[in-house]
């Protein structure tokens, strides 16, 4: 793909009436986000060892149309073209994953120097670019020999991922400021242990509840090993929230709509913020956690900046039949829908924003992904027209900027997904990139939502 092939990029200022733009700091992060299992392909290239992801995705019916992350997007050889759209786009940030199985195949042990390369080489490039990186140490792709040895439901774990961790910004510490250390610790503790739709595919209470205390103790241990490796780091970690209202104005309802507060949103928040675990949802779940003297304030330790993710609202119901936290989403009739199935309402972003500044005092706030899956379609002349994405992206921008106006200390925001790719359980169907994937070439095409962030991001920059 060449520059001219999919100009122009840019679209009036005036088309962006409705998002504040001016409500955005200059230095405001414009990027995408990507992860490495979902785009880079590789997976025994270069001496990476399988992740959790790799066997899952050989469980029969795990994931729709048995796809796998085999290839992918083939990012591992085509970054140079991928960091060319980035600087189309006109971002000057990009959140990208490392992956733990590629740059210590052993879990621990030895390092993996020609892992190691690619992710130096990758950093390179986008600095050369002027797009900053901003890394993400744990986007769910654990090496399958640290699940043969127990996995997250253990706490050596927890001390594995530090060690990874420090390895990681020894290395690009002195380029990469920004680091996140896990990506959305919900899905791995409770839809990879509990409901089972993601890897490793349990579905255990105690295996989930223990995960989801190793990970935030290796959340602590890893922002710790981080500072020492590299005191210039500003390190975040990345939650996917929810707003959550009761279905009804039933006492039941509304007790469901707060234990489904906990299991999405408190459980993860509380701990990091010096508030421990929330007694409520202890007595729910009802499982010992594996406490240990000081892990508390290990899992607590200061922050540089909170990471958002948003993708709908819950609306909820009472379940006491159904698994922790019993309490269900329904689903309500003509409200908007993406292809995931999943509600569209930009104002909970705006909600959310401001509960993590009023409520737990954020002071640096990324909103590190969000976006939205519709099954696009290629025109004849090769373009692809997206209006539902683009809408659902100028809409959330503009709830962004509206938490901007009320004070809200909003950093960055990185769009899911720069490219179209593997979209886990449910395979490479699901499409949210702002870019086209034709996985038969691996040709890319910048969507016409693309274009419109393109026309945003120069909006603001001339502003
Ligand atoms: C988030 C994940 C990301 C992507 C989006 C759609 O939960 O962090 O990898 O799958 O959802």
């Amino acid at each position: 793909m060449t520059l001219s092939e999919s100009l122009p990029m840019t679209e009036p200022a005036a088309d962006h009436a409705g998002i504040d733009l001016a409500a955005f700091p200059h230095d405001f992060a414009w990027g995408t986000a990507t992860s490495a299992y979902q785009i880079e392909g590789a997976v025994d290239e270069d001496g990476r060892a399988p992740s959790i992801w790799d066997t899952f995705t050989r469980v029969p019916g795990a994931i729709d149309g048995g796809h796998t992350g085999d290839t992918a997007c083939d990012h591992y050889h085509r970054w140079p073209e991928d960091i060319a759209l980035m600087r189309q786009l006109g971002t000057n940030a990009y959140r990208l994953s490392v992956a733990w199985p590629r740059v210590l195949p052993g879990g621990d042990g030895p390092a993996n120097a020609k892992g190691l390369d690619f992710y130096d080489r990758l950093v390179d490039g986008l600095l050369a670019a002027g797009i900053e990186p901003s890394v993400t140490l744990y986007h769910w792709d654990l090496p399958q020999t640290l699940q043969d040895r127990g996995g997250w439901p253990e706490r050596a774990t927890a001390e594995h991922f530090a060690a990874y961790a420090a390895l990681v910004a020894r290395r690009l510490g002195d380029r990469v400021t920004q680091w996140a250390t896990l990506n959305e610790p919900l899905c791995s503790a409770w839809i990879g242990h509990l409901e089972g739709k993601m890897a490793p595919g349990r579905t255990d209470l105690t295996a989930a509840v223990r995960t989801s205390y190793h990970l935030l103790l290796g959340h602590g241990l890893a922002t710790q090993a981080i500072r020492a490796a590299a005191p210039g780091a500003r390190i975040g970690i990345v939650n996917n929230l929810s707003t959550v209202e009761p279905a009804t104005d039933s006492d039941a309802d509304r007790a469901a709509a707060r234990r489904m507060d906990g299991h999405v949103n408190r459980w993860w928040l509380d701990p990091v913020h010096g508030r421990g675990f929330p007694a409520d949802m202890r007595e729910v779940y009802a499982v010992d956690l594996p406490e240990r003297p000081g892990d508390l304030a290990a899992i607590a330790a200061p922050l540089d900046w909170t990471g958002l993710n948003y993708y709908f609202p819950q609306v909820v119901t009472a379940d006491p039949a159904g698994p922790a936290p019993f309490a269900r989403q329904i689903e309500r009739p003509g409200v908007p829908r993406t292809g995931m199935d999943w509600e569209v309402d930009a104002d909970g972003l705006e909600t959310l924003i401001m509960r993590l500044t009023e409520e737990y005092g954020a002071r640096r706030i990324h909103i590190t992904e969000n976006g939205s899956s519709y099954p696009d379609t290629v025109a004849p002349d090769g373009s692809v027209h997206d209006p539902e994405r683009t809408a659902y992206l100028t809409a959330h921008l503009a709830a962004c900027a509206r938490a901007a106006r009320r004070g809200a200390p909003v950093a960055g925001y990185y769009a899911w997904s720069l490219l179209d790719n593997f979209e886990w359980a449910y395979g490479y169907d699901k499409r949210f990139g702002l870019v086209h994937v034709d996985y038969a070439t691996q040709r890319r095409t910048v969507k016409s939502s693309g274009r419109r962030y393109a026309g945003i991001i120069a909006a603001h920059r001339s502003g």
